[in-house]
């Protein structure tokens, strides 16, 4: 009895296993079609096609002209910034700044906002993002008090006031997981989707992302720049599986396409980008130093350089995605900053010895 129960679980099992493999011989032909003609555009590896798509970059740099009016080449909102955290949206911001928008705005919990505008005179700081817990003491205004005792419906109209005059918002850096903040930014997302503005989502953004990828399903005007634990727990929220630590481009692209296609740039020692078609390497020579901030470098510099991307136009990015050359534009600018700041401060170099370097960094890849 055993011997046949055996058998006859066995020959199930059997069964099971074919059942599987053909289901799997099935599947396996169109995701491999997919990997190949994605695999096929890795040769940016190459120092030639990474010099094609830097030069991708230079066209969607607007010229500098007299002509132009305060505001044209850019005016980006970093939604970030609460009481623990202060450093990341100015980080973001300062950087948008270097890189070349004309106008730079913070929008941040209202404790971080004196801080903020106390590290530079040249960010616009609104502080309209109510945190739970945060310093809006007895001497706020009503305002403020209204907004407190419900989900603060007002802090995204505030935001949303100012979306009109912005070309691009940067979400997450300093955000903290207050959930009546995350609430807000939940908010200000949706504003920002309806009026087709571009989003570049970092930090407790992409925590914010990973709790609800609805939010941000299907937006083409996303990008999502996740280090190593940013991708894991948006990989395993959206695809419900671990990461194939052996293959980062196709975990990249998997992600990406199961969010319809966002473009998502896998930060790490060397940054995997991909809009769910092409995949690209950006392996531009940086430094083995890993300071905190540079994160922000990249998200603030990146959202200058999307606006610029959409502006120009599929042209000018020689049929390549917009976003996804800005996105490789932003990342070689920020491993540039890093190399040139380790080559003067080695192991002290910080991410304001990076920020320093964006002038010249910027010369040397783009302007020459
Ligand atoms: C533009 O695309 C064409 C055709 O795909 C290719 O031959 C050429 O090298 C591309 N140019 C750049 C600068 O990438
Ligand atoms: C994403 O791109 C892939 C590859 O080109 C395509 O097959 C798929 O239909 C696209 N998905 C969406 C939602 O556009």
């Amino acid at each position: 009895m055993v011997t046949r129960a055996g058998a006859g679980a066995a020959v199930a099992a059997t069964a099971v296993v074919a059942l599987l493999s053909a289901a799997l011989a099935l599947y396996r032909p169109p995701l491999d079609a997919v990997l190949e003609r994605a695999f096929s555009l890795r040769k940016v590896h190459s120092i030639k096609d990474m010099e094609n798509t830097l030069q991708l970059v230079r066209n969607i740099i607007p010229p500098l002209s007299s002509t132009k009016h305060k505001g044209q080449d850019g005016r980006i909102g970093v939604v970030g910034g609460c009481q623990e955290y202060t450093g990341a949206p100015y980080f973001a911001a300062i950087s948008a700044l270097k890189v070349g928008a004309d106008l730079s705005h913070v929008f941040c919990a209202s404790a971080a906002a004196p801080v903020i505008k106390a590290y530079s005179p040249e960010l616009i700081v609104h502080p309209v993002l109510f945190a739970e817990g945060g310093n809006e003491g007895p001497l706020s205004s009503n305002k403020t008090f209204r907004a407190l005792s419900s989900d603060s419906p007002s802090a995204v109209d505030e935001v949303e006031k100012w979306l009109p005059r912005l070309h691009a918002l940067v979400v997450g850096p300093g955000l903290g997981r207050d959930d009546v903040l995350l609430r807000n930014v939940q908010g200000i997302l949706e504003a920002s989707k309806a009026r087709d503005i571009p989003v570049v989502i970092d930090a407790d953004g992409l925590w914010l992302v990973a709790q609800q990828p609805a939010l941000i399903q299907g937006y083409q005007k996303a990008v999502l720049t996740p280090n190593h634990m940013e991708f894991s727990r948006l990989y395993d929220a959206v695809l419900r599986g671990p990461v194939d630590s052996d293959d980062r481009h196709g975990s990249v692209l998997r992600l990406s396409q199961a969010l319809g296609n966002v473009t998502v740039v896998q930060k790490g020692e060397r940054d995997i980008l991909s809009n769910g078609q092409q995949v690209l390497v950006c392996s531009q020579e940086g430094s083995s130093r890993r300071c905190g901030g540079q994160g922000d470098l990249l998200s603030g510099s990146l959202g200058v350089l999307v606006h610029w991307a959409l502006l120009a136009g599929p042209e000018k990015t020689n049929g390549s995605s917009p976003l996804l050359v800005a996105a490789f534009g932003a990342c070689s600018l920020t491993r540039q900053c890093n190399h040139q700041a380790f080559q003067k401060h080695g192991r002290s170099t910080t991410t304001s010895d990076m920020i320093a370097e964006v002038g010249a960094a910027f010369r040397k890849l783009f302007e020459t």
